[in-house]
């Protein structure tokens, strides 16, 4: 793997506190609840000073956080970017003023890749195409078609962009899989029940498959075909992911098929990056988070050694 040099940061004295600043996407999803208690856990364990932002899923705000961790001369900056795009002038000002700057979660998309020092987090592409697997081999013996409604995460952010790419490449080899609808649900519970309460009336009865980009866009879904007299898990297959209570719930409750793993706990892995790089360490340009699937068959039994 390629690695980077982290020495042109500067010197911090060896028992100087390290002050980390974090711009947090917000408070969406029980997903992100758990990232946020992983990481404020994980910083005073470390013995690091932490500074927290939560940017309420705005970009805007994200970039006002680091502007003013640049301003405080915060040892790092760590971020998990709500969106791809749009991050080079303000990294170049972290640039700048030598602070290191670690993403967590979220890619970005950069030409300058100097622009950080390394990215910790799941691999949303496979994760897409670890769903799309599960849908083809459940579909193997039906000739189809296989009408799928997708409900998309936040626009423009990583997760949603892979794990809508991952799933186009696995089921594009076989045209009995058709995408009939794509919307965002913002990856909340509302948005997920608001877009399948359209969805639920304007393909009634035709729809085959659910491909929820979170837990909480598949539970905000289930309440609202429900609502409309479809069974979930039984007239619909429904297609996950993050693996969270909720979802391993509705899991064993029979509602969900699949729950593809995408694990919030990155604050250890996070402190350990920022301890290396405030050491002038070399890091890994890619940290990725070892993650599976669950099928409803097997959530019963390891519904207890869940941990978000
Ligand atoms: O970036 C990770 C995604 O963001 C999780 O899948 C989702 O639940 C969260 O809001």
């Amino acid at each position: 793997a390629a690695v980077v040099a982290c020495a042109s940061f500067g010197a911090h004295a060896a028992d100087k506190q390290i002050t980390l600043g974090f711009s947090q996407v917000g408070a969406e999803s029980a997903w992100r609840t758990a990232n946020t208690e992983s990481v404020k856990s994980a910083a005073p364990a470390a013995g690091i000073n932490l500074k927290f932002a939560d940017a309420q899923q705005k970009q805007e705000n994200q970039i006002k956080a680091i502007r003013s961790y640049i301003a405080q001369k915060v040892d790092v900056i760590a971020f998990s970017p709500v969106v791809e795009s749009g991050w080079e002038p303000v990294l170049q000002e972290a640039k700048a003023a030598k602070i290191p700057v670690i993403l967590t979660d979220r890619n970005i998309d950069v030409k300058d890749t100097s622009l950080y020092v390394t990215m910790i987090g799941s691999d949303f592409l496979e994760e897409g195409r670890r769903g799309g697997r599960w849908l083809e081999e459940h579909y193997k013996d039906n000739p189809g078609p296989i009408n799928i409604v997708e409900l998309q995460g936040t626009v423009g952010s990583a997760p949603a962009n892979d794990r809508h790419a991952g799933l186009v490449e696995i089921i594009q080899k076989d045209p009995k899989f058709k995408i009939i609808a794509s919307q965002s649900g913002d990856f909340t519970l509302a948005g997920g029940k608001q877009v399948m309460e359209a969805f639920a009336k304007t393909y009634a009865g035709k729809y085959n498959v659910v491909y929820a980009h979170n837990d909480d866009m598949a539970l905000g879904a289930i309440q609202a075909m429900e609502e409309a007299g479809v069974h979930p898990g039984k007239d619909v297959q429904v297609v996950s992911f993050d693996a969270t209570h909720g979802g391993f719930q509705a899991m064993v409750d029979g509602k969900i098929n699949v729950d593809v793993e995408c694990s919030p706990l990155l604050g250890p892995q996070l402190m350990q990056a920022v301890k290396d790089v405030v050491a002038g360490k070399e890091l890994p340009r890619r940290i990725k988070t070892e993650e599976t699937v669950f099928v409803q068959a097997d959530a019963a039994k390891i519904m207890p050694t869940r941990k978000y």
